[in-house]
């Protein structure tokens, strides 16, 4: 068999490269200054959907029409955040973390996005959370579009497809830097634009559901080109925010970033690997580093690929300082261009964001709670690498990592097992050895962030889909930090010892 099976055959168990024994990793691995937070977005911890003059979002239509997750919740309550998020901020705290990465609602501080009145009580809620978070020396890094904008803009002339919502974006961004940009030294502009992309306009399961041939909750829409133009209004939302920024922090834009992997060592399935990552990975970053799409996709889709102009060229090129690299887990690919896409396991054939290439779900690592995440640590090394060399060592970010348990039909027995995360600690680590074996070799990465910080809204799985260092009981609400919150603690404060 090829060397690429035989390296998944046990890849996600070699933690310590030569000893295969699990990763002795340690803080000071890392360089001074470098940045260790966690990570939550807006909609999926906050809650209160209403209050204090909030309006509807795209998420809460779309979860109070038709139940958007598969355990039918929503994310009206969430974590409560809103309400709560002194003590979470205590919490954050107490583990030590140096940052907190969370979102903007849009729908909470332009409630009718350009076409109302800023909402006071929206700004003064993030004016707290940032307050706080200086006080306990806690640097907030904040995105300011994950997945959520007020409906009113998708009811008026359909959002991202259309080029208004740049303007509407731009205005958010600029509210945003005038009443946070004094404290805040880290920005998003968007959280992964390729996932959402992909999720909302070509395979039509995320808001507004648009796809060309409706399977499930999908509304019509044309998977071929529709994505395109929205990505389009989205990366140049994100460049003329981007050039609006003057003040002196760092601001970037978050990928979603799969390590594709060759099926086997031919020829065409490694052409495979690269095609998948030029159209996921390179689709937003190749623009915003650039100033234009990636090669590979002009070649496979000619004029249906939009264009900048010179001008736009010239303000999306090196429109970001960083590149945030949300990073979970590794997939293989095989060529489909000579041979036609057939199953395999649970193979997932993906449509023209892939161009002829099957993504298989035969087991490159360990599972997780999501069936399409697989645990495959090296791919931490290896997807930092190919962003080092594409973009010549921009900084970087880990923006997001984690593990997920599910958890439907919750027993007493199994919170146990949820609050005692052996794997997801063993996760952490082994990803982490392995970043820090890519920084050794050179990579320019200056922060990681723990996706996420306490258990929230998964987006299409609700509730039963746990990432937190923190659990939370649906009830009560009650937050109980995981053994990963305890391991978290003591790696940062440089203890290898857990307890
Ligand atoms: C990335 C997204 O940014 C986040 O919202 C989501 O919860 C995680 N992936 C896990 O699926």
């Amino acid at each position: 068999s090829s060397p690429v099976l035989q390296a998944s055959n046990n890849g996600d168990r070699v933690f310590n490269f030569e000893e295969n024994k699990a990763p002795d990793i340690k803080r000071s691995d890392f360089p001074p200054g470098f940045i260790f937070g966690a990570a939550t977005s807006a909609y999926q911890v906050e809650g209160a959907y209403l209050q204090d003059a909030k309006s509807l979002s795209n998420w809460d239509v779309f979860c109070h029409s038709k139940g958007c997750s598969a355990d039918g919740e929503n994310g009206d309550i969430a974590d409560d955040h809103y309400n709560l998020f002194l003590g979470d901020i205590d919490a954050m705290h107490s583990i030590g973390l140096d940052s907190y990465r969370f979102s903007i609602s849009w729908a909470r501080i332009l409630p009718r996005g350009r076409f109302g009145e800023i909402n006071p009580a929206g700004i003064m809620f993030y004016n707290k959370i940032i307050d706080n978070l200086i006080l306990k020396g806690i640097e907030p890094f904040v995105t300011i579009n994950h997945n959520d904008l007020p409906q009113e803009l998708e009811d008026r002339y359909g959002s991202w497809l259309n080029p208004q919502m740049q303007e509407d974006f731009l205005y958010l961004a600029e509210v945003c830097f005038k009443s946070f940009g004094d404290r805040v030294k880290y920005w998003v502009t968007i959280n992964e634009p390729n996932m959402f992309i992909e999720l909302a306009y070509e395979l039509g399961i995320f808001p507004p559901s648009r796809c060309s041939e409706p399977f499930g909750n999908c509304i019509h829409g044309n998977s071929d080109v529709e994505p395109l133009m929205a990505m389009h209004n989205m990366l140049l939302a994100h460049g003329r925010a981007a050039k609006l920024y003057h003040e002196s922090g760092l601001i970037g834009l978050v990928a979603h970033c799969y390590m594709y992997e060759p099926l086997t060592d031919s020829e065409l399935d490694r052409e495979a690997a690269k095609r998948a990552f030029a159209f996921n990975v390179g689709w937003p970053l190749d623009p915003s580093v650039f100033g234009d799409y990636p090669e590979e996709m002009r070649k496979y889709l000619g004029n249906k690929l939009p264009s900048f102009s010179f001008q736009e060229q010239n303000f999306m090129k090196n429109s970001i300082d960083f590149i945030g690299i949300n990073h979970y887990s590794a997939i293989y690919t095989k060529d489909c261009t000579n041979s036609s896409c057939s199953a395999m396991g649970n193979c997932e054939i993906q449509g023209f964001l892939d161009k002829l290439v099957e993504r298989d779900g035969v087991l490159i690592g360990e599972r997780t709670g999501l069936e399409y995440l697989f645990v495959v640590p090296r791919g931490m090394e290896e997807i930092v690498n190919l962003i080092k060399i594409r973009y010549n060592n921009k900084p970087m970010f880990i923006t997001e990592n984690g593990k997920c348990y599910s958890s439907p039909n919750l027993q007493e027995q199994q919170v146990s097992e949820l609050v005692n995360d052996v794997k997801r600690i063993e996760y952490h680590t082994s990803y982490l050895a392995y970043l820090a074996k890519s920084m050794r070799d050179g990579a320019d990465v200056r922060g990681y962030f723990v996706w996420s910080f306490m258990d929230g809204y998964e987006w299409l799985e609700g509730y039963n889909v746990r990432f937190g260092l923190y659990y939370v009981d649906r009830k009560t609400l009650t937050r109980v930090p995981k053994l990963s919150a305890k391991w978290y603690k003591n790696f940062l404060t440089n203890n290898s010892v857990l307890i």
